[in-house]
């Protein structure tokens, strides 16, 4: 009797430790210490959102690329992009708002409201929830500074989608297709 149960315990103690610990390391928001470790141009790698019109969404999204720059006011960062999606580059700049660990921005109409989290170095991962008008929805986006991510970290990204609940069978990057031509770089 008392074995099975200091078995039973065991046993207990070992799934919790597997489990929960686990995830709230992993998705933990988070803010460098250095800015500068945020800041600069990063490709899309791997994403998914939810419900599911959003995720599929994320299969039109054939390359993209952010970039994010501090402004005068340490609270505002400029976030630029390039989409391409269905064979059309959308190009757009908004400020974003930083405040504590949550940053905010519109984007298409949408009111984004998210935080980084932990990821390898070289590597930026943001996780969203939006609301546009009475539609809401969450996005779970990795990106790093090459296009190209280890499969190592692939597999940590995969337990942080899971431990967020993000659908699972994720989009990546083809790794193929051009990225938007930036206007910025061009005319410097
Ligand atoms: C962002 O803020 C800067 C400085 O306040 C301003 O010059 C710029 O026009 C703003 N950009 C957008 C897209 O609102
Ligand atoms: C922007 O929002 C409109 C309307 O909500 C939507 O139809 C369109 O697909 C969105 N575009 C992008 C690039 O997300």
């Amino acid at each position: 009797m008392g074995l099975f149960w200091a078995v039973f315990f065991l046993a207990l103690t070992h799934l919790s430790v597997a489990s929960s610990p686990d995830c709230q390391d992993l998705v933990k928001p988070f803010m460098p210490e250095n800015p500068k470790m945020v800041f600069g141009k990063w490709v899309y790698v791997m994403g998914a959102g939810e419900p599911k019109p959003y995720h599929k969404a994320l299969e039109s999204l054939k390359s993209s690329w952010v970039e994010l720059s501090p402004t005068s006011d340490s609270q505002i960062v400029t976030l630029r992009w390039g989409d391409n999606c269905f064979n059309r580059c959308n190009l757009g700049e908004v400020n974003a708002t930083v405040s504590g660990l949550a940053t905010t921005f519109r984007k298409n109409l949408s009111d984004h409201k998210g935080h980084i989290l932990q990821t390898c170095s070289d590597c930026l991962l943001w996780t969203d929830t939006f609301r546009n008008m009475d539609v809401t929805g969450r996005y779970m986006l990795q990106f790093t500074r090459t296009g190209k991510i280890n499969p190592k970290d692939t597999e940590i990204f995969s337990k942080q989608l899971q431990c967020l609940n993000f659908p699972e069978n994720y989009h990546s990057y083809d790794g193929k297709t051009e990225l938007c031509p930036d206007d910025m770089e061009s005319t410097n």
